[in-house]
């Protein structure tokens, strides 16, 4: 009789399941339609889906992942014409970048339309839309034929997934389905852009730099999260800890590494690292495929569960696009270090 108990107490804990192809878009989009949650690939980070337009569904995300109700969430379309129903008013310099970035790693902040629920914007009055390149991603959008919320799908501060493994450690044993669409190849989150006050600007930085932004819109355009009090009222998310493994991390120069004891894990760059002890994770040099592997490297390191994680800090780029790139790097190993 217990063995029978036992058997059915199994049968009735919630399982996280990685799902795969055709069978994985199908089991998500009735997952989404009866309200319930579904984690799925984009070209960053694994998102944690629902309905857009059912608060009761949004709400279920912000309570798997211990989400402040105060940080509002991205809204992912299948492209311009999704975007247009879910703001007030599609402006020229959306569709400019747009046309420009989408599919693609960059969020527009716009006035919000009614049919958005309060809960996703944080009771705000702009939403954050975005268009992600993963065809998991974009065939899910598809199929569903509404947006989908989508925060990074791992617990509040922690580490952002970019395998599906990661979000099912994640999260433990809870009803999810997980569609496996491999590593994401950028690595990083999306760039975060602000236009709609009378000033555009970046509010997270991200692959596609400031700069970059600035040439698609023809003016210069600032990335503003150094700014604590005008980012805590713009985007609440891009202050304070964040991307924290459980273990200790610091960020660490080059010189100290080698003074590494038995008990730390290193995130290294250069080739002349040679610790005396400790686990050694080799980070590439090239700094787009370091962001291809930071959060990798640092759930790995994690893992290993050592005293503390020492990151090297990534070299100096020399392009635009490198030092757009290593300043979106820098921005999580700061908030990974945070404290
Ligand atoms: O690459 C990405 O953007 C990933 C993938 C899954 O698409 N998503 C992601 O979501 O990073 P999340 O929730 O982890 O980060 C969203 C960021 C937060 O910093 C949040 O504060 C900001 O976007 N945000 C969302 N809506 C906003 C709004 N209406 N105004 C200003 N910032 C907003
Ligand atoms: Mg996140």
């Amino acid at each position: 009789m217990q063995r029978l108990m036992n058997k059915f107490k199994n049968r009735m804990r919630a399982m996280t399941e990685i799902l795969e192809g055709p069978t994985a878009i199908a089991t998500g989009v009735d997952r989404l339609t009866n309200g319930q949650l579904v984690a799925f690939p984009t070209e960053t980070v694994y998102g944690l889906g629902a309905d857009a337009l059912d608060g009761h569904a949004v709400a279920k995300v912000f309570a798997l992942k211990g989400r402040p109700a105060t940080n509002p969430l991205i809204v992912h379309v299948s492209g311009i014409q999704m975007a247009k129903t879910v703001v007030a008013q599609w402006t020229q310099e959306a569709e400019l970048i747009a046309k420009a970035y989408w599919p693609g790693p960059v969020t527009l902040v716009l006035t919000k339309a009614d049919c958005v629920p309060g809960i996703v914007c944080a009771n705000g009055d702009t939403v954050a839309v975005r268009c992600p390149a993963h065809p998991c991603a974009l065939a899910l959008i598809e199929a569903f034929g509404k947006p989908i919320v989508g925060p990074s799908a791992n617990p509040s501060g922690r580490i952002s997934p970019t395998t599906p493994e990661h979000v099912a450690d994640g999260f433990g044993d809870v009803d999810l389905i997980v569609i496996d669409g491999g590593h994401c190849r950028a690595g990083i989150e999306s760039t975060v852009v602000d236009l709609a006050g009378d000033i555009s600007k970046v509010l997270r930085p991200g692959i596609v730099g400031a700069h970059a932004i600035g040439e698609t819109l023809g003016k210069s355009v600032e990335c503003v999260t150094q700014q604590a009090e005008d980012s805590v009222a713009r985007s609440p998310g891009v202050v304070g800890a964040h991307y924290q493994p459980r273990t200790p991390t610091k960020l660490a120069s080059t010189g100290l590494l080698a003074s590494a004891s038995e008990s730390v894990v290193l995130l290294a760059w250069s080739t002349d690292v040679h610790p005396s002890g400790g686990t050694l994770i080799s980070m590439p040099q090239d700094l787009g495929q370091y962001a291809s592997m930071l959060y990798r490297a640092l759930h790995q390191g994690d893992k290993a569960s050592q005293d503390s994680i020492w990151i090297e800090e990534p070299a100096i780029g020399s392009t635009a696009q490198d030092q757009a790139i290593r300043a979106a790097i820098i921005e999580r190993l700061d908030r990974a270090a945070h404290g």
